[in-house]
């Protein structure tokens, strides 16, 4: 078993009246890249900041590459990347002044044009940071956060903002990164980005850890059944064999399976046979983003 970087357990947090940590547990694994999910509000920035060291927990413990968050160690800091949800950096240094200022905290920096490289912002290399788009000033953050050369990365909802371009490029960094056995620890409302990059995943709602698994496998999905999707012309008759689970709506036909080869076997050899074209033939597996939207779903009736 890998050692492990992050752990809490019972983790509590409350502003005021508002409780955003109700006690959450999960470990994150060294080299593993672990995601945390959840709807806006559930806690995801205050667990992150926690561990970060930004925030003081109310409860329960944690631990950072084996130091409490809580300590302000030095040593700690050196080993961790930090990319915030918000953050703030001196608009009238440069993209460069700023990366090598950020490089000076660190006891062993990357090299600086090889963090603006990674990030893709070498045309912008002397730009002030006033003169960057949103993107791009999303860019310079994940460089800050490499500047240190950290063991371990957190990035809450790193590409919010990027282009499809961009956030390509960003999530080949950040597979990059896992490469080198780095840990990284991931808040994003993107599923595409989960769906490529995790490891493993949690998801909390309102300060609760609801559920947690690999994205192939979490809430059952490898066991959720399959839809296959086609159309037919309107005088044939499917077979015997899948009339029974098809929904039919015009020449539309929709098959619900829970042995999709079974399935596509009945159908295809029959159509084959027959010599019928099965038009639009999809075949479908139920999203990350739709198991995450079952298992976030409000309650009928809640409030918002
Ligand atoms: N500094 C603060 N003062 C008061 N309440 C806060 C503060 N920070 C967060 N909260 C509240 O705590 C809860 C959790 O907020 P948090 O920022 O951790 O959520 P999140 O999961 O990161 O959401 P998002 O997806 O919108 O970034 C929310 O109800 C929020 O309003
Ligand atoms: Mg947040």
């Amino acid at each position: 078993m890998a050692a492990t970087a992050v752990e809490v357990e019972d983790l509590r947090k409350s502003y005021g009246a508002v409780q955003a940590l109700r006690g959450v547990s999960f470990t994150v694994a060294e080299g593993e890249v672990f995601a945390l999910l959840g709807p806006n509000g559930a806690g995801k920035t205050s667990t992150v900041e926690i561990l970060e060291g930004f925030r003081r927990r109310d409860g329960g413990r944690a631990s950072v590459l084996g130091f409490d968050p809580a300590s302000g160690s030095r040593r700690l800091k050196e080993q961790m990347g930090i990319v915030l949800q918000t953050s703030g950096v001196d608009p009238y240094l440069t993209v460069a002044e700023t990366v090598d200022m950020f490089r000076g905290y660190y006891p062993k920096p990357r090299p600086r044009d090889e963090v603006i490289r990674l990030v893709g912002l070498q045309d912008k290399r002397d730009s002030r940071v006033t003169k960057l788009s949103g993107g791009q000033r999303r860019r310079l953050d994940v460089a800050i956060a490499l500047a240190g050369d950290p063991q371990l990365l957190f990035l809450d909802e790193p590409t919010t903002g990027f282009d499809p371009g961009a956030r390509r490029n960003a999530w080949e960094v950040i597979k990059g990164l896992a490469g080198l056995g780095k840990t990284i620890f991931l808040t994003s409302h993107s599923m595409d980005e989960v769906q490529y990059l995790a490891d493993r995943v949690v998801i909390i709602a309102a300060g609760k850890v609801v559920a947690e698994g690999t994205p192939d496998t979490l809430a059952g999905r490898q066991h959720a059944s399959t839809v296959v999707r086609f159309r037919m012309p309107a005088s044939v008759t499917l077979p015997e064999a899948i009339r029974g689970s098809a929904r039919l709506e015009g020449n539309a036909v929709e098959l619900e399976t829970k042995d999709p080869t079974r399935t596509l076997y009945e159908l295809t050899s029959w159509a084959v046979q027959a010599g019928i074209a099965l038009e639009g033939l999809q075949v479908t597996r139920p999203s990350l983003e739709d198991i995450y939207l079952e298992i976030t779903k409000e309650p009928e009736g809640a409030p918002a």
